[in-house]
Parts: structure tokens; sequence; C-alpha cells
């Protein structure tokens, strides 16, 4: 048994999520967090939104709402997109709790004391006609390396450097238009360069990573610089010390406090649990194991920024020092990046139509339909295309026509045949060979789900389906009415192969796979899904918000990774079909829907 966190990226409330957003690490975290469970492990999977920073300040502007309004807003609207694919989180919580306010603040003043905290004076733009900050990502200009003219204030995506918004010729603003003006302030910045050895002989001992995410994070050790970890802004946490607690223009970095949400969702979650040291174990044994999983875009801050801030709490730079109240904090196990997904070829943007809303597709199809194809087709380790063309297919004719045909057809026979599952007489080599494959699957799964391979997990787990079939095609229990001990070993052992499969896929396919476990009579939970708990915060009684959890501990017991006995005796009643099959022209229809969006 081991303690593992399962440590999900946070989206920003800006929206309600599209498929590209949970496709690359909603639904892979889910599926391991679930395979864990089952293999007995101890499990936290903690996530919320991101509220802070730049694009909820310029959205809500737009929307002429104040921040929080907005973050109030996309919060419950993602939270209902992520509880409906049931994605088990333990605590989806959000980055404006006090909670977190008080875990980040704690964070900053040890890091501070500890001396990683360099406080510099450096010029940032301001607007001249509102005299507010301009973010370094809204000023754009040419860039002074490549010469590339869209280049933006933080960096350039033509080159890939890292830019200062006044070494940009040409500087405007993306709000307005308007040419910035560059003036003195004062900010704090990370000592990176005091955490490069130790991040470096971290990272080498990271070798099971994927090769692309462990060699883009080693390229970043050899060029650390410091990074401000403040911003004029009026968005955000305020910085906890004397002579800035209380300028109402100086707060934290939206992604300096996103990533420490890993450690206040935790600390959150064990304060709900009523046992306020529970998070500990997950963070100061060194034995415990975290999982991070995210979009390519966002290693940077997971396997550099994050690895930074936890080395600085703890006093293992250069410098030396000593952790706070919380310990010291363990650093990932892993960062689990994926690609990008695409849609009918382009990508994904809300501003130019070319998108499809988590809530769309659920409320015209089935989530585990969904959560099927992107475990099937996800970009695991390269970019992948969602089209719906592809989608239908998929459905119809491996959902549909494999394994929910699989199990209406076993569960049919057994109960017209018997109405309850049969006694199985002696097992034929056929019959032993059935059970060997599915056995074998435990372990094959299991192995593949550990080294994040869905892709390649969920096409072993369909081989044993695509074997079941295969052997009621040829052991072709129809014909053995005659014969009813031969009839109810083969359709025992089907039933068995079925129970079997279904644990297998019951990961990837949650909703299901509950449905499943009762077609074949037995009760319990056996694939706890997530809900939506309305909660006041913990340190502020006056705030209310809602929270994904779960009772996933039932997983580990009624639903572990093995093969369960069935029990002869037990009823099994007329089924109804699982999986629902798609009409050829869903696919017009959704692209229709796409041109006219
Ligand atoms: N909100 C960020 C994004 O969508 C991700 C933040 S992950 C975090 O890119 F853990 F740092 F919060
Ligand atoms: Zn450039």
């Amino acid at each position: 048994m081991s303690r593992i966190l399962s440590a999900v990226a946070w989206p920003y409330a800006n929206g309600p999520r599209h498929i590209g957003h949970v496709a690359g690490f909603g639904v892979p975290s889910d599926i391991f967090s679930r395979y864990m469970r089952m293999a007995g492990n101890e499990v936290l999977m903690v996530s919320g939104t991101d509220e802070h920073g730049t694009p909820i300040l310029v959205l809500a502007e737009q929307e002429g709402v104040g921040p929080q309004e907005l973050a109030d807003r996309y919060n419950r609207v993602i939270v209902e997109d992520l509880t409906n694919l049931g994605l088990s989180y333990d605590l989806f919580t959000r980055t404006t709790t006090r909670n977190h306010y008080a875990v980040v603040q704690e964070m900053f003043r040890t890091v501070h004391k500890n001396g990683y905290m360099i406080e510099q004076s450096t010029m940032g733009a301001i607007s001249p006609s509102t005299g507010r900050t301009l973010p370094d990502r809204y000023v754009e200009g040419t860039c002074p390396i490549c010469g590339y003219d869209g280049a933006r204030g933080d960096q350039c995506d033509n080159c890939g450097n890292q830019l200062d918004a006044i070494d940009l010729i040409n500087p405007h603003s993306r709000i307005n238009g308007e040419t910035p003006k560059f003036v003195e302030s004062n900010h704090f910045f990370l000592d990176l360069p005091a955490f490069a050895s130790a991040l470096e002989a971290w990272l080498r001992t990271r070798t099971d990573w994927r090769p692309n995410v462990l060699n883009f994070s080693l390229n970043l050790v050899d060029d650390m610089r410091p990074r401000a970890m403040t911003r004029d802004i009026d968005w955000g946490i305020p910085v906890p010390l004397e002579g800035w607690e209380d300028n109402p223009n100086k707060r934290l970095y939206v992604w300096f406090d996103a990533v420490i949400g890993y450690l206040s969702a935790s600390i959150e979650w064990a304060r709900r649990t009523g046992d306020p040291d529970a998070w500990r174990p997950f963070w100061n044994d060194p034995e415990a194991l975290s999982y991070y999983f995210m979009g390519k875009d966002n290693i940077t801050f997971h396997s550099q920024i994050w690895p930074a801030e936890l080395l600085a709490y703890d006093g293992r730079g250069t410098k030396g020092g000593s952790p706070g109240t919380f310990g010291t904090l363990n650093l990932p196990t892993e960062v689990v990046s994926s690609e990008f997904l695409t849609m009918e070829g382009k990508q994904f943007s809300s501003s130019r139509g070319v998108v499809i809303y988590v809530r769309d597709v659920l409320s015209r199809y089935q989530p585990d339909a969904l959560r099927y194809f992107l475990s099937t087709a996800g970009p695991e380790n390269q970019d992948s295309d969602f089209t719906w063309a592809d989608f239908k297919t998929r459905t119809n004719s491996e959902l549909v026509a494999g394994w929910g045909n699989l199990v209406n057809r076993t569960a049919s026979l057994i109960h017209k045949n018997f109405g309850e599952i049969p006694a199985p007489g002696e097992l034929q080599p056929v019959d032993q060979g059935l059970l060997a494959t599915t056995s074998a699957g435990f372990g094959t799964v299991g192995g593949l789900l550990e080294g994040h391979r869905n892709r390649a997990a969920i096409s072993e787990a369909m081989r044993v389906v695509q074997e079941a079939n295969r052997y009621i095609s040829e052991t072709e229990p129809w014909k053995l009415t005659q014969d009813r001990d031969r009839l109810g070993t083969v359709l025992h052992t089907a039933a068995q192969a079925v129970s079997d499969a279904n644990t297998l896929l019951a990961p990837f396919l949650p909703h299901s796979a509950q449905q499943v476990h009762e077609t074949f009579g037995r009760t319990g939970t056996f694939s706890p899904l997530p809900r939506i708990d309305e909660v006041t915060d913990l340190d502020d009684d006056s705030r209310h918000y809602p929270i994904i959890t779960g009772d996933y501990e039932l997983g580990r017991t009624v639903a572990p990774w093995r093969s369960e006995p069935l029990v002869t005796g037990t009823p099994v009643a007329k089924p109804v079909p699982v999986f629902t099959k798609l009409d050829d022209s869903i696919v017009e229809e959704e692209l229709e829907r796409l041109r006219q969006a």
C-alpha cells in the first residue's frame, strides 16, 4: 500500500471547460487515481479553480463584473462539468479560500525568511490612459531577438525566448493599442539560480518520466534566472510583509499561488475530514508518491518553479534555511504532462468557435463515450485530433458492438436460460484459456496504468473483451440448450470474463461499470462517483462555495483490482443495454453546429 497524491492542474475560472481541457489531464488523472485506489493504495486527488491573475481580471472587466463575481460564476460551472464527467476528486476547491491565502502566505514568509526572495526594482508598463499597470503579457511588439512582430512582453512565441516588456520594439497595449509608459517598481524575485544544482540532481533521478518532459525540464536548468513572484495588480493574494501587505496594488504572482494549491487543497481536505493533520503523510513522508497531471504548456511551472518553491521552503538551496510549520515537503515523484488535443484538425479556440464544451457533449452523449474516446485516442504522447466521425465510429464499433454487446448477450442468455448465475461444471481447456486471459489482464493493464500508458492499457482491456466475444462465438451457447451442464459452464465462464473485463475497464468507464456490476446481480458501490457539496469557507462563515468530493474508499473494498468469483445462484434480470448506439447523422449535425458557432 502506498500513499499517493494525485495533483491535477487547476483550470482558470474563466469559462466552461472544453474537451481539450479535460483530454490531457482531467480524464487521465482520474483513470490513474481510480486504478490506484482499486489496487489498494490510499489516494488523495486534489485540484480546484485558479482564480487570480490578469486573465480573470481582464475578462471580468469585459463582462462588467468584479473578479470575484466572475470567478464565483465559472467556479460553479467548472465544478459541474468535472463532476458530470465522473472525475473522482477527493477535493476540488478554489484559490480564493481563506485557507489557501493562509497557506500561500506561510510559504512566502518562510521562503523569504530562508533568503530566497530577492527584492529588486524593475521597469514595468503602465497604461497612460488609466494609470493602471499593464502586465507583461498584455504588451505586444516586435521581438528584439528574432524580429517577430507579434511578440508578447513575457515571451516571444516565435523564438520561444523569455522577454521583458521594456525590451520590445514598438510596444503597444493589447487591450487598447496605446503605447505603454515604463515606470520603476519593486518586486520579489524567487532566487532560482540558488536551486539549479538541487533541481538538476533531483531531475537526474527521475529516469522514468516521459522523455520529452524530462528533457524539457533538464534544459530549463541550464538557464535559471531569478523570476518575479509579485505583480503590480490589485487582484491576488497580498504579499505578507510589512510595507507590502497593505499596498492594494501589490499582489503575489498568480503562478506562485496556484501551484501551492496542491498543498492548500490537501490541508483543506484534511481539515474537512476532521483530522487536520491527515495531509501530512502525503507531503512529509518521503515514501509517499506524488503525480502531477497537466498539459505541456504547464511543464515549467511544475518541474521548475514549484519544485524550487518547495526546496526554498524546505531550506534546501545554496543558502540553506529551515522549513516552517508545514515541515519538509516532498518534491514531485513525477510530472505527467500530456500533449494537446485538436478539434477537426484545428486548435481549440473559444473566440473563433472551434470548441466543444464538456457540458454540450454530456447533454447529448454518455459520459463514458467521451471518456472512452479520450482514453483510446487522447493526446498522451503526441498531439491528437478529435473528430465527430471518429467519435461516432469508436463509440459504435468498439463500445457498443464490442463491450456493450458482450455484456448484453451474456446477461440475456443467463437470464433466459437460468434466471441466475449458473453453477459451472468441469472446465474444458477453452474455458480455462479464457479465464487465464482475463486474469492475466490485471497485471498487464495495471502495469500500463502505473506507467500512464492509458491508450495501451485500454486496448489491452478491450483485447480481453474481444477474447470473450470470440469465446461465445466459438462455444455457441445457444446450441447447448440440451446440455444444461455444459451450458451452465459456458455461461458461468463468460459471465466471469465479463465481470473481470468490467473491473479492468472501471477506471476508464466508471458510470457503465456500476451498471454492468448490477447487471450480474451484484450490489453495493462498485464504481464510486463524485458529488458536489455546498460548503462554508473554513475560516470565514460568510463565504460559501461548491466543492467536488466523494466516498471513494468504497472502491478499495468493493472493487479490488483482481478477479472476484461470481456467486452461483445470484439472480440475473433481463439486461438493459449499457451504451447507446449513435446515428450516422450526428456527425453532420455536430459539424453544422460548429459552423454556426
Ligand atoms: N490555470 C493554469 C492553466 O490553466 C494551470 C495552473 S496549474 C496549477 O494553465 F497547479 F499551477 F495551478
Ligand atoms: Zn522572438
